[in-house]
């Protein structure tokens, strides 16, 4: 089969294309021939080592797949050949990733894709709306009548995270360019402003009488805003960071109950991915939850999609195509 790896860790120009063996499943997985991939940037912290997992070489890059079942390493697993399905965490932890054509997924990081869900969005929305998912409901634990603040509310993490903060029953306040602004409001959030107008946003929170839960998806942070505008136990959640080492004005947090919540998908449970997964399919079938999709290209272009999110030159979802579709571009 054909397949994206690297046969030692480093940039994105040690990234191969040739033939691997197709994979056999074991008694508790489940083979899929892949059709979509998405690009996220974790893949180049764990191709480059600064992620630190097992890296069994040669080493397949990529995490989020799409695709169908081949084959179920046992009848009991419950998955038929020709079912659509989904996965968000390959590629880390000792699994092999998932930019090639088929793939031996565990059955427990499996999931269906539901009828009338867009194959790509399924992929597209993997990681992001997972993350947001454990932002919202296991590290940030976003309540009913609470007012949430997402920055950076037209990226891909950000968006879902406006969408899961509503389902919770919280006030949405989010940052973003303008012409993402409707996208914002329409996921539900109540104010959004542009991020790039600091007084602006500085209003908003102020308005806000005291924010609980504070997520600032783009990594771009500022601790003193935090300080201002931070409720009584307000969680602060960190998921990006930008290379910063900002000052954090630790006496005014902690007085106020304020905790610094840091994660990583990478360290999430089977339990609370398959959570997400149940909360972010009936959003797939039904449409509601949506990602900016930038760019598709083939296998051969793999280290291209890598180099191009790397750069920052990506708006939105760089998905790899296995089905063939951009196999001449
Ligand atoms: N911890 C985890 O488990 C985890 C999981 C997935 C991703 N991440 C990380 O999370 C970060 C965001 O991921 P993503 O997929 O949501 O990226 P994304 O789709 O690129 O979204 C980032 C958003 O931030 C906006 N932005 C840029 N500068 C800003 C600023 N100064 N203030 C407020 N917003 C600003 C961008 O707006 P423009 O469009 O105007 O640039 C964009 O809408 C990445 O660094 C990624 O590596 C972490």
């Amino acid at each position: 089969m054909r397949a994206a790896y690297v046969r030692w860790v480093g940039p994105d120009s040690v990234i191969e294309i040739g033939d691997l063996p197709v994979p056999t499943p074991g008694a508790s997985e489940v083979l899929v021939k892949v059709t979509a991939v998405a690009i996220n940037p974790v893949d180049n912290y764990i191709r480059t080592g600064r992620f630190q997992t097992p890296v069994p070489l040669p080493f397949v890059v990529g995490r989020d797949l799409v695709g169908t079942v081949v084959e179920s390493g046992s009848p009991a697993l419950g998955f038929a050949p020709g079912e659509r399905v989904w996965c968000n965490s390959m590629g880390h932890d000792g699994r092999p990733g998932a930019i090639s054509e088929y793939v031996v997924v565990p059955v427990d990081r499996l999931y269906r894709l539901p009828d009338g869900a867009d194959p790509e969005q399924g992929v597209a929305l993997a990681q992001p709306a997972a993350t947001a998912y454990l932002g919202c409901f296991v590290h940030g634990n976003v309540r009913a009548g609470e007012t949430v603040f997402v920055g950076g509310g037209g990226g891909n993490i950000g968006l879902a995270a406006i969408r899961m903060a509503r389902m919770a029953g919280a006030r949405v306040l989010a940052t973003a360019r303008p012409d993402d602004h409707q996208r914002c409001r329409d996921a539900g959030a109540e104010v959004v402003v542009d991020y790039h107008a600091a007084p602006m946003v500085d209003r908003m929170l102020d308005a806000a009488g005291g924010v609980d839960v504070y997520w600032e998806t783009s990594g771009r942070h500022d601790f003193d805003r935090v300080e201002r505008v931070a409720a009584p136990g307000c969680r602060v959640l960190v998921t990006a960071a930008a290379e910063q080492r900002p000052t954090v004005p630790l006496p005014q947090l902690y007085m106020r109950d304020v905790s610094l919540i840091g994660f990583v998908i990478s360290r999430a449970t089977v339990d609370q991915l398959r959570a997400a997964a149940d909360l972010i399919n009936p959003e797939l079938a039904a449409g509601t939850l949506t990602a900016r999709i930038a760019d598709r290209l083939p296998l051969g272009r793999t280290a291209e999609a890598y180099r191009r999110l790397a750069e920052g030159r990506v708006r939105g979802r760089l998905l790899v195509d296995l089905a063939g579709r951009t196999a001449t571009r």
